[in-house]
């Protein structure tokens, strides 16, 4: 899994840009951990970053990983990225939609996007921020990159909520498990349990009707749970879970179909949206979006997704 760098083969580089932060501090444990990448955590705070990635790399000898770590805040430390994961902006509070975020959270990924490509202009990235999905559209509008590099983090950690749950309800391995949604994030997603799966068997054979719809809506309040709970701040260990499956699949370029919030042009008939659907993740990025038949229902469903999202995107004005 090395990378040629001016001619220097060298371990391949990530930063995550709000990498003082929750999710962005933890997406730097498992990279580093899991051995995967160099990583810098940027971040506005002077202090923080510097010292949680000091943390970090004093773990590595007891880990067994020689992936470098540490944090900054100039941008200059993290030209040349592979990848740039946007955690960047503020997180929900109790009583807070992710939509309460837009404005403050557009200044800040619009500004960050800005740099991070000045910096890495042929880096892959990969958006956290919320909400998601105007979020994502922001960054790919504001960067200029093709589609293929500029994807959001949703659907791969509502899919894994979703697993968690069939896997505590069935007593099976969450291994067995596979789970189908897309649309946006969130309220709004649209699982497909025809298509979600226990060793190959839809949980539609094997739980009744209402037991999926539980599941389902817990999967779809499932950040607002959390939220509740903690009191302060949101999730961030399955979130920064879900950006290392979704890192580890394009450093390795694994081809893994994982679903991902990308630019749409007219697939699954939306155009000119930034939408969840399921993707091939490669090294190039997004490498094909994979369409399936839907039924009426589920179509109606993801155009109402389709249609929250565009909401956002008219008032950002994008
Ligand atoms: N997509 C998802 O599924 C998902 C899941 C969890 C969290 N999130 C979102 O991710 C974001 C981060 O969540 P968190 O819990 O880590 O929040 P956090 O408050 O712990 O961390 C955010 C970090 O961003 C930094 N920051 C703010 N402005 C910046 C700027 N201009 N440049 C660089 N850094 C800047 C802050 O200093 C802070 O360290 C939130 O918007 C949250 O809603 C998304």
């Amino acid at each position: 899994m090395n990378y040629e760098l001016a001619g220097a083969k060298v371990r391949p580089k990530v930063t995550v840009v709000g990498g003082a932060g929750n999710v962005g501090a933890t997406v730097g444990q498992y990279l580093v951990a899991k051995e995967l990448a160099d990583v810098v955590l940027m971040d506005i705070l002077d202090g923080v970053q510097q010292g949680k990635g000091l943390d970090l790399l004093e773990a590595g000898p007891i880990l067994g990983t020689d992936s470098r770590i540490f944090g900054t805040r100039e941008y200059k430390d993290t030209s040349g990225s592979h990848i740039v994961v946007i955690t960047a902006g503020i997180a929900r509070k109790p009583g807070m939609s992710r939509d309460d975020l837009l404005n403050t959270n557009a200044k800040i990924v619009g500004n960050v996007t800005e740099q991070v490509v000045a910096h890495s202009p042929g880096c892959i990235l990969l958006v956290v921020s919320n909400p998601l999905d105007a979020m994502t559209q922001l960054a790919f509008q504001r960067s200029g990159f093709p589609r293929e590099r500029v994807i959001g983090m949703a659907g791969v950690l509502d899919s894994s909520r979703l697993r968690a749950f069939i896997a505590q309800e069935l007593q099976v391995s969450v291994e067995n498990v596979n789970a189908f949604v897309l649309g946006g994030h969130g309220d709004t997603m649209v699982p497909l349990p025809r298509f979600s799966t226990v060793a190959g068997i839809p949980i539609t054979e094997l739980l009744p009707a209402e037991r999926v719809e539980a599941l389902v809506k817990r999967t779809a309040q499932g950040g607002g749970e959390i939220v509740a709970l903690l009191g302060t701040g949101s999730a961030y260990y399955a979130p920064a879970a879900s950006v290392m499956e979704m890192v580890e699949a394009i450093l390795k370029d694994k081809k893994k179909i994982l679903p991902c919030c990308v630019y749409l042009k007219g697939e699954y008939g939306i155009q000119g949206l930034c939408v969840g659907v399921p993707v091939k993740l490669g090294a190039s990025g997004v490498e094909q979006i994979i369409e399936v038949k839907l039924t009426p229902s589920e179509d109606a469903a993801l155009k109402r997704s389709a249609a929250a999202v565009k909401e956002l995107i008219d008032i950002l004005r994008l």
